[in-house]
């Protein structure tokens, strides 16, 4: 029998560094309220949100994306055809088909590198945190370019009073690579399929084009049943984060730093409650000024926790993202 080669892998995998991309329009609350019936302080009440930022028609999932990774890839010292992959993580990319992650890769500079997007809405940024790790440590790429990003406004519609508030644009890369010492905590992740329609884009493409009548279905937005998230991320995800602690093999008091995804301030207040996060845990509560901005929401706060110097090089922080699926996933990471 013949026998496949062997070759040296990494063993573990860490993320090298972070950009962000934020765009440039800050919206307040007092810009959005007339369309929706609420009030600046309704939306602060019920989700933490004081503004957001909106991007204008020159800056897209691509040149958002592309932003983001430059000042990645310039902090981890890699340059783009050093990459072995680049995935996207994304829901809001406009077209079906080729992915986002074919164009920020050739707008790097590396067209010929192995690019992707992955779905998995506001979990997408933790989700790639796994697969990218695997990816190094499985040998199959030996620095992973993995970005999270949404131009959510595009399928927001600003007359909906459960979503219009909430969702909001932006952009955030991590470059992940090989590491000596284990950099990257096991993944906890899964789905509830039961809730599919609990956060949804609709109609579909081919439901749009059977209409009846022009535009008698409108655009596909996200409809949202909001009490159906509030009660599943508040009761169901302390639980997972709890779990990617203990297979990280590190307790609550190690913990440097809480970076869940931005949905709402009150889901925060309430995983960190229930999971009795001590005190010196830093908690990322980047959504009161940048909203809910899905696969891009986890390292915007990451960027935020660091010009806030609550964090610093070599911390440790509980990632989690949860969100359209239903789908979750979790881990613990060193911060690069
Ligand atoms: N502004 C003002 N009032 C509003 C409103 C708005 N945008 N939307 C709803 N209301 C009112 C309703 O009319 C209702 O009034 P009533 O009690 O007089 O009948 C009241 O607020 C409660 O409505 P409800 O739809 O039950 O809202 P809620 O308390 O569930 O709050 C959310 C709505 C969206 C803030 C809340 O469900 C939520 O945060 N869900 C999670 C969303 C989330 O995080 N999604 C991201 C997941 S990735």
């Amino acid at each position: 029998m013949a026998h496949i080669k062997d070759r040296e892998i990494a063993r573990h995998s860490r993320i090298m560094s972070v950009g962000v991309y934020r765009p440039e329009r800050v919206v307040t609350n007092s810009e959005i309220i007339e369309a929706i019936d609420s009030s600046d302080e309704w939306i602060k009440e019920r989700s933490g949100i004081h503004s957001r930022r909106i991007a204008g028609d020159d800056e897209s999932v691509v040149s958002m994306s592309v932003a983001a990774a430059r000042i990645a890839l310039a902090r981890a010292g890699i340059s783009a055809e050093q990459l072995g992959a680049v995935i996207c993580a994304t829901v809001t990319y406009p077209y079906q088909t080729p992915s986002a992650a074919t164009d920020i890769a050739m707008q790097l500079g590396a067209p010929k590198v192995p690019a992707f997007d992955i779905s998995a809405a506001c979990a997408g940024f933790c989700y790639g945190v796994g697969l990218a790790s695997d990816m190094v440590r499985g040998g199959s790429a030996n620095y992973v370019l993995l970005i999270g990003v949404e131009k959510l406004s595009d399928f927001t519609d600003p007359t909906d009073r459960g979503t219009a508030f909430i969702f909001a644009d932006g952009a955030g890369a991590v470059v992940i690579g090989p590491s000596k010492e284990p950099g990257i905590g096991p993944t906890i992740w899964g789905s509830d399929a039961t809730a599919r329609d609990a956060i949804m884009m609709e109609p579909s493409w081919v439901e749009l084009r059977n209409q009846e009548a022009p535009d008698s279905l409108g655009w596909p937005d996200i409809k949202m049943q909001g009490q159906t998230v509030f009660r599943w991320a508040v009761y169901q995800m302390a639980p997972v984060a709890e779990e990617a602690l203990a297979a990280a093999g590190i307790s609550a008091e190690e913990l440097d730093a809480f970076i869940p995804h931005q949905a709402n301030e009150r889901i925060i207040d309430a995983m960190a409650k229930a999971m009795n996060l001590p005190e010196s845990v830093a908690i990322a509560r980047d959504i009161r000024t940048s909203g809910n901005t899905s696969a891009a929401s986890i390292p915007l706060a990451m960027d935020a926790l660091y010009s806030q110097g609550q964090i610093k090089s070599g911390d440790t922080a509980l990632l989690i993202g949860f969100g359209a699926g239903l789908v979750y996933a979790a881990q613990v990471v060193q911060l690069p």
